[in-house]
C-alpha cells in the first residue's frame, strides 16, 4: 500500500519513511526541498536499500498534490508533515507561515476529496495546550490561544479537520499531537539537519559538543522544578515515526466512513533542561559548555504527555529513552563533521 509523506524529506517525515517500509507500506514523498536537502533521501536509500519515489512539488498547490495522485493511482492514505516550524521566525513573519501551514493542508484536502483519499495523519503539537493546569497533559486538555504564530496554524489546521469532518466531508482523520521529538535514526545515516541556528535544545547541546558553537545558554534557573530549569517530555524520533505507522495501520483498519480524533505522542516522563544536559555528559563522555541566563519570552514551565489514550487506541507506546535519544543524536551529529556553512 502507497503512502504518500508531505515533508517526507524533514526531520521527523524522514524517519517516518523508514519506518513505513519497515512495515511493509510504501512511502512516496513530496517535498519542495525548502527546509531540507535531497541529500535525506540518499541517507534513506543507504538504510533501506530503497530509493523512495519522490516529487519534488509545493504542497500550497493543488495541482502538485493532482500530478502525484494521477501518476501514484493507489495511494491509500496521506501523512501530511509538510509546514514551516521555527517558532521564533513566525513571529517575525507570520504571512509566511499561514500561508504555508494552513494553504497546504487545504491543498491537501481538496484534492485528497478529489481521489478519493480518505486516510488523513496530521502532524500537531503539544503547544496547542500552552501551559497545562495540571500534568500530565491528556486529550480532554482546553486548547489555549497560541503562544506564536506557528502554533496558532497548528490549532487552525486541526479546526479546519474538525470543520470539514462535520460538514460530513468523506474521510478519516487523526492530528497526532508531539511533545519535544529529538535524536536520530540509530544507523547515523538520517538526523535533524542543522539548518541555521538551532531554536531547539537538544540540537543545539549537540553542536556546543561537536565545537561548532560556543556554549549553551540555559533559559531560567528560577522555574518552580526539582532544579530550577523547565521541563519538558522529550521524545525519540523514531517511536514518534513508528508511532505514525500505527495511525496509519489504525485507519485503515477502522471500518467508520469517516473520523475525527487527536492523540499525544510523548513518552509521559519529563525532563528538565540540566537533567538533558547532564544525560548528554553522561551518553557522551563529554563535559558541556553551559551559562545559566534569563529565562526566554514564551517558554512554559512544564509539560509531559499523558500516554494513555495512545496506548488504547494506536496500540502504541515509547520504547526508547531519554539517553537513546541523545545517544543517537550524537551520533548523527558526529558524522556531520566540521560545522557547513549552511548551519
Ligand atoms: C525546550 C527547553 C527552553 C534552547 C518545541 C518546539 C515546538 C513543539 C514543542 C513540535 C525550554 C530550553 C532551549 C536553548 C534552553 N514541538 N532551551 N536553551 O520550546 O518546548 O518547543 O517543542 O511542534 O514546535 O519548538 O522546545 O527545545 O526550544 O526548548 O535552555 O538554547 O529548553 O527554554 O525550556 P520547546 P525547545
Amino acid at each position: 500500500m502507497k503512502i504518500l509523506v508531505t515533508g517526507g524529506t524533514g526531520f521527523i517525515g524522514s524517519h517516518t519513511v523508514v519506518e513505513l517500509w519497515n512495515a511493509g507500506f510504501t512511502p512516496v514523498i513530496m517535498d519542495n526541498l525548502d527546509n531540507s536537502s535531497i541529500l535525506v533521501l540518499d541517507g534513506i536509500e543507504k538504510i533501506l536499500g530503497f530509493r523512495p519515489q519522490f516529487y519534488q512539488e509545493n504542497c500550497n498547490h493543488p495541482d502538485s498534490f493532482r500530478r502525484i495522485f494521477e501518476a501514484e493511482k493507489d495511494i491509500s492514505g496521506i501523512i501530511h508533515f509538510a509546514a514551516h516550524k521555527a517558532v521564533g521566525e513566525s513571529v517575525s513573519l507570520p504571512l509566511k507561515y499561514y500561508r504555508n501551514n494552513i494553504g497546504s493542508l487545504i491543498s491537501l484536502l481538496e484534492t485528497a476529496s478529489e481521489f478519493n483519499i480518505q486516510n488523513i495523519v496530521f502532524s500537531s503539537s503539544c503547544t496547542v495546550y500552552g501551559e497545562p493546569s495540571s500534568l500530565p497533559v491528556d486529550e480532554t486538555f482546553p486548547i489555549v490561544p497560541a503562544e506564536s504564530p506557528y502554533g496558532n496554524t497548528k490549532q487552525i489546521c486541526e479546526e479546519i479537520l474538525r470543520d470539514c469532518h462535520t460538514s460530513g466531508m468523506n474521510f478519516k482523520s487523526l492530528s497526532l499531537r508531539y511533545f519535544n521529538p529529538i535524536g536520530a535514526h540509530p544507523s547515523g545515516f538520517i538526523g535533524e539537519l542543522p539548518l541555521g541556528v538551532p531554536g531547539n535544545l537538544v540540537p543545539f547541546v549537540m553542536q556546543v559538543a561537536t565545537g561548532w558553537r560556543e556554549k549553551l545558554s540555559v533559559f531560567g534557573s528560577d522555574y518552580n522544578t526539582i532544579d530550577g530549569t523547565c521541563i519538558r517530555d522529550y521524545i525519540h524520533v523514531v517511536d514518534i515515526a513508528q508511532a505514525h505507522v500505527n495511525a496509519v495501520q489504525y485507519l485503515l483498519k477502522n471500518k467508520e466512513e469517516r473520523l475525527y480524533d487527536w492523540i499525544n505522542l510523548g513518552t509521559g516522563k519529563g525532563s528538565t533542561v540540566l537533567e538533558v544536559v547532564k544525560t548528554f555528559e553522561q551518553v557522551s563522555g563529554l563535559p558541556l559548555n553551559y551559562q545559566m541566563v534569563s529565562r526566554r519570552p514564551g517558554d512554559i514551565e512544564k509539560i509531559y504527555a499523558s500516554t494513555e489514550k495512545a496506548e488504547k487506541v494506536l496500540g502504541w507506546k515509547t520504547r526508547l529513552t531519554l539517553a537513546d535519544g541523545l545517544a543517537d543524536g550524537w551520533r548523527w551529529q558526529q558524522s556531520l563533521g566540521p560545522k557547513p556553512s549552511l548551519a
